[in-house]
């Protein structure tokens, strides 16, 4: 490694260390062209046993984080409420982001976020990174390759019975910030983006089955929390381009189903889960019986977007997973609230430019830095 802003391999710093920390720096750790430095968070035990448990040389407070000059790029798994403030600190400390997701609360603060990052030089990219993983790059590359034509329409649907069951402090994944269309939306929204393009227009109708729920697991096993945000949403969006697509968002399902499915005049893509990195994409062409494409590339996990932002950063090249991306999708999921508020169509603002798929050969694990 070369030192602050230089060539190399890129130092990383973590900030959060919760439940999504352990897929990160699992990935983190693995990709030669980074090297994670330290782990911070509120809870510097937490970061303590995280930085151990990986290998990495130092955990702490976030401001010593953001005091080391070795660390270039910020990987940011706070919760929600805090994205844009831990962003900004990254950003005056000189420090690149990479965000989970949503990018931010509200169109101001996450336009702040990316406008900040713009005057000082560095650069805000977000999850989900999902969309570049083997699986959803493989249907991407089936569809860009015209096997169904221009896409005109998809079907996605996200059902659960909801996250409490499973993490053991889910009670911000039933706050503004989350629930099952801005926590899990992004996932959707940002591959329906990449398959049919910026959204134009969208309409909305939601509802909440159950005002309090129960933690599922771990310590807190029994609590009962409020939920403040819609547990269901349906929309129907509109495409620049001239598609359409219909979605569910739910965390109120006796089923659990995890689907996109893309039609154009040839046939139907189903596309993987978009929340993962792996699963096939099943092409049903017209007249023919239903083929299967095995994922083609590397498996990796959460962290393949921030090692895309690194090497787009070297190469002075944009990276895949923008800020831009995010806040369009971010755009549309607040357009997607407000029309379920008015009772009416709800025209999005922002748009964005869809990067070009992954190269075939793009391998993670090469050290290319
Ligand atoms: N859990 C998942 O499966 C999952 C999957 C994908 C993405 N995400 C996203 O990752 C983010 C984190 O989720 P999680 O499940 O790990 O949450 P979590 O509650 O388990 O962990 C969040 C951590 O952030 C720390 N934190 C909060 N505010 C902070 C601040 N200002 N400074 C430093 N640390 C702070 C908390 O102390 C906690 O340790 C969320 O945005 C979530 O949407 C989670």
């Amino acid at each position: 490694m070369t030192g602050p802003q230089g060539a190399g391999v890129m130092g990383v710093g973590v900030i959060g260390a919760g439940v999504i920390s352990d897929k990160y720096l699992t990935s983190l750790t693995s990709f030669p062209d980074l090297r994670v430095l330290a782990v911070a968070d509120l809870d510097t035990a937490r970061a303590a046993a995280q930085a151990a448990k990986y290998g990495v040389p130092s955990s702490g407070a976030v401001a010593d984080l953001l005091a080391d000059p070795a660390i270039e790029l910020v990987v940011n798994l706070t919760v929600p409420t805090a994205h844009v403030d831990v962003g900004l600190a990254a950003l005056e400390s000189g420090k690149h982001v990479w965000a989970e997701k949503p990018l931010a609360m509200d169109r101001q603060t996450g336009r702040k976020l990316l406008d900040r990052a713009r005057e000082r030089g560095l650069r805000v990219a977000s999850a989900p990174d999902t969309v570049l993983g083997a699986a959803l790059q493989t249907a991407r590359r089936a569809i860009d390759s015209g096997v169904i034509g221009v896409p005109l329409s998809a079907l996605a649907l996200l059902q659960t019975p909801g996250p409490e069951d499973w993490h053991p402090s889910p009670e911000f994944l039933f706050q503004p910030g989350a629930g099952p269309l801005l926590d899990m939306g992004p996932y959707y929204l940002t591959e329906l983006v990449q398959l049919l393009g910026p959204v134009h227009r969208v309409t909305g109708l939601g509802g909440r089955a159950r005002d309090r729920r129960v933690i599922g697991s771990g310590p807190k096993a029994g609590v009962e929390f409020p939920v403040d945000v819609l547990t269901t949403v349906n929309a129907l969006i509109e495409f620049e381009r001239g598609g359409f697509a219909q979605a569910v968002f739910s965390f109120d399902s006796g089923v659990r189903r995890f689907l996109i499915e893309v039609t154009g005049p040839g046939g139907t893509v189903a596309v993987p889960d978009p929340n993962q990195f792996t699963g096939d994409t099943v092409l049903h062409l017209r007249g023919a019986a239903p083929e299967t494409l095995a994922a083609q590339g590397p498996v990796t996990e959460r962290g393949t977007g921030a090692l895309e932002l690194a090497r787009a950063i070297r190469a002075g090249v944009p990276e895949r997973a923008s800020g831009e991306m995010a806040y369009h999708v971010l755009d549309a999921m607040l357009a997607i609230e407000e029309s379920i508020a008015a009772g009416h169509p709800v025209e999005i603002a922002s748009t964005v430019e869809v990067p070009p798929a992954l190269p075939a050969d793009w391998d993670p694990f090469a050290a290319t830095l």
